[in-house]
């Protein structure tokens, strides 16, 4: 029987952990560091997702022999190639191959060579520069600082004076550390997420998801890392899903082994289906936060095999899903995506008859406490899209906490239009 180890402590991590006890191959999971939830069906290990040199001294010492990696940080941080150094096997991209997310130049400039579609852009590392073409543009104007920024390296300005202040912010004050802005022309359309296993050229593709990023119904308020997300999206149709899988993520695959950096992990599509067709928003070399938690467990195949064949590039047959949707929504501390408090007590977690997914949660004594701004994720799969959100928002009432939110409109754009 197999051991694995899944580094990450996020929601995400724990629907990797769920999907990977489901196989038949595995005997024993470890997550580093994790959190409560995967504390319930795993081994916690208490090392940190960027610490590379002990999360190799684990995997060695413990005889794993799979290693998932969830975060983004650690795939910049060159988990990968440390493993595949020291000979072992692990699921995730190289630290020269994360570019496509870690950097909006490196990606755009790809876009741009292997004509994949994605919004015209400019890039900058002058204020005055920057300024000045801005000025000269419609507005909103959209900029995005060339970095890792914990997804708050995007502005929509809808003005002069907004664009100056976050220019100033990212080019001048260097808020998010030294890097360059990519000015990019502002697209509309609905967002949706497409996440496909890729090894070299091989791309399987997993169910298209769509997130909802701000904090408050009718998709008001701050930016967040997600509120909810689901899939059997109703506005794209096969030949959308078609285009986007050819022209988007298999290209891309080719484009990165063609630039000599092939991946080998997820590929994550930030798409919009926008009047001029569907164009890239961003691409993220991992799997998506709160995506995962809805897709993976629509699959019926192996996801050992999956990750197995990847991390060895050899070819794996196509995953199958079920014919059903999932919903799910996620319940966060007060004042996310802004400051919140931690440790409020949650109970009546063993009630919920949906599948619960801990996010940002913490073991306290007997009981379980809230330790992040996303805290849980209530899920339930159903044959169509208002079942499964019938359930959701049946079941998440049993829980209780002092100190928590959600949306209540999750799937609005699919169910209202
Ligand atoms: P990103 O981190 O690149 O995904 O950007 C965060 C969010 O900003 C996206 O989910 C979009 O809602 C929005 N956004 C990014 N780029 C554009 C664009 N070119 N046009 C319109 N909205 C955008
Ligand atoms: N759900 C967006 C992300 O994972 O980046």
């Amino acid at each position: 029987m197999k051991k694995v180890l899944v580094v990450g402590s996020g929601g995400r991590e724990h629907a990797i952990v769920e999907a990977l006890l489901l196989s038949p191959q595995v005997g024993k999971v470890y997550c580093a560091p994790g959190n409560a939830g995967t504390a319930l069906v795993a081994e916690n290990v208490p090392i940190g997702d960027t610490d590379v040199e002990e999360l190799l001294r684990f995997a060695l010492d413990s005889a794993i022999d799979l290693t998932v990696v969830g975060p983004e940080a650690a795939l910049a941080a060159g988990l990968v190639d440390a493993f595949r150094a020291a000979g072992l096997k692990i699921f995730g991209h190289t630290k020269a191959a994360t570019a496509i997310e870690s950097s909006k130049e490196f990606a755009k400039k790809l876009m741009g060579k292997y004509g994949i579609p994605t919004a015209a852009y400019r890039s900058f590392d002058n204020f005055d520069e920057a300024l000045d073409y801005v000025s000269g543009r419609p507005f909103p104007a959209v900029l995005k600082y060339d970095g890792l920024a914990a997804g708050k390296g995007v502005v929509i300005a809808e003005d002069l004076s907004e664009a100056e202040a976050a220019l100033r912010s990212m080019l001048l004050d260097e808020s998010f550390g030294k890097g360059r802005v990519v000015v990019e022309d502002y697209l509309t359309g609905p967002e949706f997420s497409f996440m496909c296993f890729v090894d070299g050229t091989n791309v399987y593709p997993m169910p298209l998801a769509q997130d909802h990023k701000r904090a408050f119904d009718g998709d008001k308020g701050p930016n967040t890392g997600g509120m909810g997300a689901y899939t059997g999206l109703p506005f794209i149709s096969e030949s959308d899903r078609e285009f986007a899988f050819k022209n988007i993520l298999c290209r891309t695959a080719e484009a990165m082994v063609a630039e000599g950096l092939p991946l080998s992990g997820v590929l994550y599509g930030g798409l919009m289906k926008t009047p001029g067709g569907i164009k890239v928003i961003e691409f993220n070399a991992r799997f998506g936060d709160p995506e995962t938690e809805v897709v993976l467990p629509l699959l019926k195949s192996d996801i050992y095999d999956i990750f197995a064949s990847v991390a060895d590039s050899r070819p794996c047959s196509l995953p199958e899903w079920k014919d059903a949707v999932s919903l799910g929504v996620v319940l966060a501390s007060k004042g996310y995506p802004g400051s919140y408090e931690k440790g409020f007590e949650i109970e009546g977690l063993d009630y919920v008859d949906a599948r619960v997914i801990h996010m940002g949660t913490k073991a306290s004594g007997e009981h379980i406490v809230t330790a992040g701004g996303r805290v849980l994720m209530v899920v339930a799969e159903g044959a169509d899209i208002s079942s499964a959100r019938e359930k959701v928002y049946g079941e998440i009432v049993k829980i209780r906490c002092s100190n928590l939110f959600c949306r209540s409109d999750i799937a609005h754009i699919a169910l209202e239009g």
